[in-house]
């Protein structure tokens, strides 16, 4: 008995597929005519618009089901969708629509769709009937140029699901948001630098209250201010996305958002935040990112922050905050983090080595802190990394700014994802290791302001991606050859004063860089002007303070000059004329100090300080 009804439902199920898959196969066969009357709606609705890129050119024949941006709904014909959208907004040469929007559109009964982001509708104002079109689902505006107060007749469109009025730049406004009201499907609202300074944070939580689906919000750079209220009861907990950066709100955390546990993404970054962090953000059990950077005023106790929860968290930005305390010797439960950025605190302590068991991280950023003793000799790693050697995948590494003393740790030298790596401004002491030179994929070495002594490793001409190479203020001695830039045809900015180095280089060295920034302050460079500086014609700043120079500033230098904006060759010894007029391509910024050497033809009275005076003899 059993069996057999189950072979007839089986029997029913097949025959329902066989129509469905006729229906299917039928319409993908013979392409559904388009209805009449939305034959010549859309034919007036094109006749309002500028389309000076033929964008729709396919719109001619008689099936407007088949043109370009329109969609019919498979069964009646009917228009369904309208999707217009600008697909290379980037590219200034795209074909983008501007014009008019006709009030004929009313007449679409079936349109659910209608998207006409990044076209350039130039300032008009977004027109007033669109709230009739109540059938509508989806209704994306996105910087499409449109202007002025954002019509409240929106808020008839109680279908409406997702709506999206992204500003250009606070060309939008409200008065009010008492229309969000009427949206009472929404799921998704973004209106980012739509100019909501009208609406305080009180208004737009009273909103929200009002939008019980709503999964995605995102207002930022609203001009949104005040405090963020917490209610005595919220309707909006299906939230899973919460974006309210960039805005000016003066207010606690509200407690509102720990009870809403389906948030996984919170970014309240930018704003004027201030009091505790409530730690019932790390029990959210689906959060994964949250970003509350410079707000200045949050305040959290590090160990306790992280002792617990973070379970799914993969990205953490509290920069530019207050937090204080130590970091914790556990951080076990972050293992899905990616991104950790605590930099511009006032974190105190060691650095521990629990950071190895975040085995994720792709970013660390501990900088501008208070951190001081020795890095970890070695890191803890834990059992469930997918690797057997620590932090794999960093990429980022920066504890800039803290007070961290030693030796750069063996472990450093093995994070070879590593492209950034800022260690400057500590009390960091001895060599600078020589495998520094094996971290191929470096891009970026800040040392500078540290203590480190010893010689330049040759090694680091082989790091054949760097681009960024900062030395500078250390106790490093030794020649400098070609053999220290050997593959760096990437580098860009090469920062190497206040150490006592010698920089020996043949007349005929061409090197491989071009660059934009050259420090040499205090570096042995002289006695001659060196001849490989002929080649870097995209240089703008120079320092060769105190290099021992001695003799004549080549002509070519002045050459090579004009796109320069800051010459510092003071306290050498060169000698002769300048030359007189000085070029007059300079550019007008230019700082020029040539004080402390034995040349004729500056001013007298300057003296010591002949900031400029180049330009001053030009006149
Ligand atoms: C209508 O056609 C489209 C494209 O051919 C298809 O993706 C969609 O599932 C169809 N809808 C129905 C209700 O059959
Ligand atoms: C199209 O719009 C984009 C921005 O949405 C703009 O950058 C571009 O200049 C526009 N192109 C034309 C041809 O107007
Ligand atoms: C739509 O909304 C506006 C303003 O909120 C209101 O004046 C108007 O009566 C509404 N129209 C319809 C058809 O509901
Ligand atoms: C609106 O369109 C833009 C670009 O066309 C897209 O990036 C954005 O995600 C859309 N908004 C919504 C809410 O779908
Ligand atoms: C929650 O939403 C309902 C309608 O969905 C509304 O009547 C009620 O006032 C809302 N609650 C609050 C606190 O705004
Ligand atoms: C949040 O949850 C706590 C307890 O879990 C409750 O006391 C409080 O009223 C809730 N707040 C809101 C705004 O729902
Ligand atoms: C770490 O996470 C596990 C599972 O998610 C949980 O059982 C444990 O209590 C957490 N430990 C701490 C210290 O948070
Ligand atoms: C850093 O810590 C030292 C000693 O713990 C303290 O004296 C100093 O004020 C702190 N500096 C900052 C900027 O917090
Ligand atoms: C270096 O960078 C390249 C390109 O980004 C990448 O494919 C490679 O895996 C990186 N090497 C290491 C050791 O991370
Ligand atoms: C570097 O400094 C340390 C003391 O901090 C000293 O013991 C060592 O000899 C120095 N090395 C060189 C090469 O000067
Ligand atoms: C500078 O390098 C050249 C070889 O390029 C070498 O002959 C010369 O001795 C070096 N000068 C000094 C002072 O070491
Ligand atoms: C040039 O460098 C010296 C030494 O570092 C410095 O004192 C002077 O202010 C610099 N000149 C300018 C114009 O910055």
């Amino acid at each position: 008995m059993r069996e057999t009804s189950m072979e007839n439902m089986s029997q029913v199920g097949l025959l329902i597929m066989l129509v469905y898959i006729l229906l299917f196969a039928s319409n993908n066969a013979v392409a559904i005519e388009c209805l009449a009357s939305d034959h010549e709606t859309l034919m007036d609705f094109k006749n309002g618009l500028e389309d000076s890129h033929n964008l729709l050119s396919s719109w001619r024949n008689t099936n407007c089901c088949q043109w370009h941006g329109i969609y019919c709904d498979n069964v009646t014909g009917a228009v369904v969708a309208i999707d217009l959208h600008n697909p290379h907004p980037v590219q200034s040469l795209q074909s983008n629509l501007s014009g008019e929007i006709r009030p004929s559109l009313m007449k679409l009964k079936s349109l659910r769709s209608l998207d006409l982001s990044f076209n350039t509708f130039k300032r008009i104002p977004i027109p007033k009937f669109l709230g009739s079109l109540v059938t509508l689902q989806y209704l994306n505006l996105s910087n499409a140029g449109f202007a002025g107060l954002i019509p409240p007749h929106l808020g008839n469109l109680s279908h409406l699901q997702s709506l999206d009025l992204t500003s250009d730049g606070y060309d939008l406004y409200v008065e009010n948001l008492q229309w969000v009201y009427g949206l009472v499907s929404l799921k998704h609202l973004t209106m980012d630098r739509v100019d909501l300074s009208l609406i305080a944070g009180t208004d737009l939580v009273s909103a929200l209250n009002q939008l019980p689906f709503l999964t995605k919000l995102h207002l930022s750079s609203c001009k949104l201010f005040g405090q963020i209220p917490s209610p005595s009861s919220l309707n909006f907990t299906s939230l899973v996305v919460l974006d309210l950066s960039s805005n000016n709100f003066v207010s606690n955390i509200p407690d509102w958002l720990v009870n809403i546990s389906t948030l996984q993404h919170i970014d309240i970054s930018i704003n004027d935040l201030y009091g505790k962090i409530p730690l019932g953000l790390r029990d959210l059990p689906k959060l994964n990112y949250l970003n509350l950077g410079a707000n200045e005023n949050l305040i959290a106790r590090c160990s306790q922050l992280f002792m617990n929860g973070w379970g799914k968290i993969q990205k953490l930005d509290l920069s530019y905050n207050k937090l204080h305390g130590r970091l914790p010797s556990y951080f076990e439960n972050l293992t899905s983090l990616t991104y950790l950025s605590l930099s511009f605190n006032d974190i105190e302590g060691v650095i521990p080595s629990s950071i190895g068991q975040l085995c994720n991280l792709n970013t660390l950023d501990l900088s501008q802190n208070n951190l001081t003793g020795t890095l970890p000799k070695f890191l803890q790693r834990i059992n469930n990394c997918p690797s057997k050697m620590p932090l794999p995948n960093l990429e980022i590494f920066s504890i800039g700014y803290n007070q961290l003393h030693g030796k750069i740790p063996y472990w450093l030298l093995q994070l070879e994802s590593l492209v950034y790596l800022d260690l400057g401004h500590n009390l960091l002491e001895g060599p600078i290791p020589v495998s520094l030179g094996s971290l191929q994929n470096l891009t970026f070495l800040q040392l500078e302001g540290n203590k480190l002594n010893g010689t330049l490793p040759n090694s680091l001409g082989q790091l054949s991606k760097l681009a960024f190479l900062y030395v500078s203020s250390n106790q490093l001695t030794g020649m400098v050859t070609e053999d220290h830039f050997s593959k760096l045809s990437k580098l860009k900015i090469l920062l190497m004063s206040e150490n006592s180095f010698t920089f020996n280089a043949s007349v005929n060295w061409i090197p491989p860089f071009q660059l934009q920034s050259l420090d040499m302050g205090s570096c042995a460079l002289g006695p001659s002007f060196p001849t490989w500086l002929k080649s870097q014609s995209k240089i703008q700043e120079i320092d060769f303070t105190n290099a021992r120079l001695v003799g004549f500033i080549p002509n070519w230098f002045w050459d090579i000059s004009t796109h320069m904006t800051y010459i510092n060759i003071s306290h050498n010894e060169l000698q002769g004329r300048l030359p007189n007029p000085i070029p007059t391509d300079f550019d007008p910024g230019l700082t020029l100090d040539l004080s402390f050497n034995l040349l004729e033809g500056l001013c007298e009275e300057c003296g010591d300080s002949c900031v400029n005076e180049a330009r001053k003899m030009n006149t």
